[in-house]
């Protein structure tokens, strides 16, 4: 509020329930910016932010109580909790908000408010506004500045409190148990939703959903980015990536680990974990405070970029291979991504035409990795088919960094000796 000013409002609106088909909904997640100001969970809520307004600054439109209701889809805050546990100043019920809120809006100025995600949303709010408008001749006030909300709250949510932090850890720490229970079952002849079962069986035992879609790619379907099919058999000799990561309270955790199902890196299994691997380990060490964004990922590329070069499967001069992006015909993606309510999580990564400078606080993905999928004719067979990455959850502090998913071994004779080690 201090960031709006006097004369601003901001309007946040929930998630919208959807439909599966009759009466199954998918599941319900609110929206992370609505989540983050006033910890509500609810459907059909919206939050309204008046800094300054004597009657009340903080002001939330929620479903009345309703019995009836609440007998079949259970049980609603209600318009008193808003207030005594939620911390609204006021609190309304939704049905009315058109009768309520264009007043509200017309004592204001500046109105903040992320256009664009919410179509309908952004009707109403503008039939609000034109309410206002039509009744200007009778001395009504309407806003004259639209303002995008995002600036400002998501470089709020891009610096994490001591709190979101704690949640972040116990996100990363379910994630870890998960990847080292899935790795000490793997074995050739399993299939890949026997992996993928383990971190269900792990993340609802500690209370926690999937953060994203879990990604169980044995083999070439590796090197399928979004690969989640999840279905095809563990064959003996082949590789196996598993990026999964789950939600604790709210908070994500995201990682990715690579493993030979039958517990042996084979010669050329072996090389291009190597190289991922220090690929990796640069580009830790350029999260720190003060580094800019792009180092971390021009640091894997280099990494990268030699290593195939000294296996012999880009050619040229190791500047040429990085300027002319030789490699990433191997590496597509980048090699991070900020980490928090949302798996790509909200902040500017370049702030007027810069890079952003790394801060304390800060939490991003390191993941570099290299994929060969098996339409790389020109390249000899025993590298087809080898799709690696590792993927770790990274605090920028304010010494350097804190790798919050480090208990997970990525060295790779840790990894064989963890792959299979609960079986027999
Ligand atoms: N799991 C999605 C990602 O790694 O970005
Ligand atoms: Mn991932
Ligand atoms: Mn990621």
């Amino acid at each position: 509020m201090r960031m709006m000013g006097k004369g601003g409002i901001s309007i946040l609106p929930a998630a919208v329930a959807k439909i599966r088909n009759r009466d199954v909904d998918y599941p319900y997640r609110q929206d992370s910016d609505f989540y983050y100001l006033t910890g509500f969970a609810e459907p059909e809520s919206v939050a309204v932010l008046v800094p300054g307004r004597a009657e009340g600054e903080f002001l939330m439109f929620v479903r009345d109580k309703d019995p009836e209701r609440e007998v079949w889809d259970g049980r609603r805050a209600g318009l008193d909790e808003a207030v005594t546990k939620y911390g609204a100043d006021d609190s309304f019920p939704i049905t009315d908000i058109d009768d309520i809120l264009p007043g509200i809006i017309e004592s204001c100025e500046r109105v903040y408010y992320s256009m664009g995600t919410r179509p309908d949303f952004d009707g109403r709010l503008m039939s609000w506004v034109n309410t206002l408008r039509a009744q200007g001749r009778t001395g009504t006030h309407t806003p004259d500045e639209f303002i995008a909300l995002d600036h400002l709250l998501h470089d709020l949510r891009l610096y994490k409190s001591r709190a979101e932090i704690s949640a972040m850890r116990k996100a990363a720490k379910i994630a870890v148990a998960a990847h080292k229970r899935a790795m000490s079952v793997c074995e050739p002849g399993k299939h890949e939703y026997e992996i993928e079962a383990e971190f269900a069986f792990e993340f609802r035992r500690n209370g926690v959903h999937p953060s994203y879609q879990p990604i169980v790619g044995s083999g070439a379907n590796a090197c399928v980015l979004h690969y989640n099919d999840n279905n095809d058999r563990l064959e003996d000799g082949d590789l196996l990536l598993v990026d999964a990561g789950c939600e604790f309270d709210y908070y994500a955790s995201d990682v990715t680990r690579t493993y030979p199902i039958n517990g042996r890196f084979n010669e050329e299994q072996r090389a291009i974990y190597d190289i991922v691997l220090e690929a990796q380990d640069a580009a830790l060490e350029c999260v720190v405070p003060g580094s800019m964004w792009h180092e971390p990922h021009d640091a894997a590329v280099r990494a990268i970029a030699r290593g195939l070069k000294r296996l012999g499967l880009i050619k040229g001069t190791l500047a040429n291979l990085i300027r002319d992006g030789a490699y990433r015909k191997f590496f597509m993606h980048r090699t991070g991504h900020w980490l928090g309510m949302d798996v790509h999580d909200v902040g500017d990564y370049k702030v007027s035409d810069q890079w952003r400078v790394l801060e304390p606080g800060m939490v991003l993905t390191v993941e570099p990795g290299i994929y060969i999928g098996e339409n790389q004719s020109k390249l000899a067979k025993r590298w087809r088919g080898i799709g690696i990455r590792i993927e770790d959850d990274v605090l920028v502090t304010r010494d350097g960094h804190e790798v919050l998913t480090k208990d997970l071994p990525r060295e790779p004779d840790q990894v064989e000796a963890l792959v299979g080690s609960a079986l027999n």
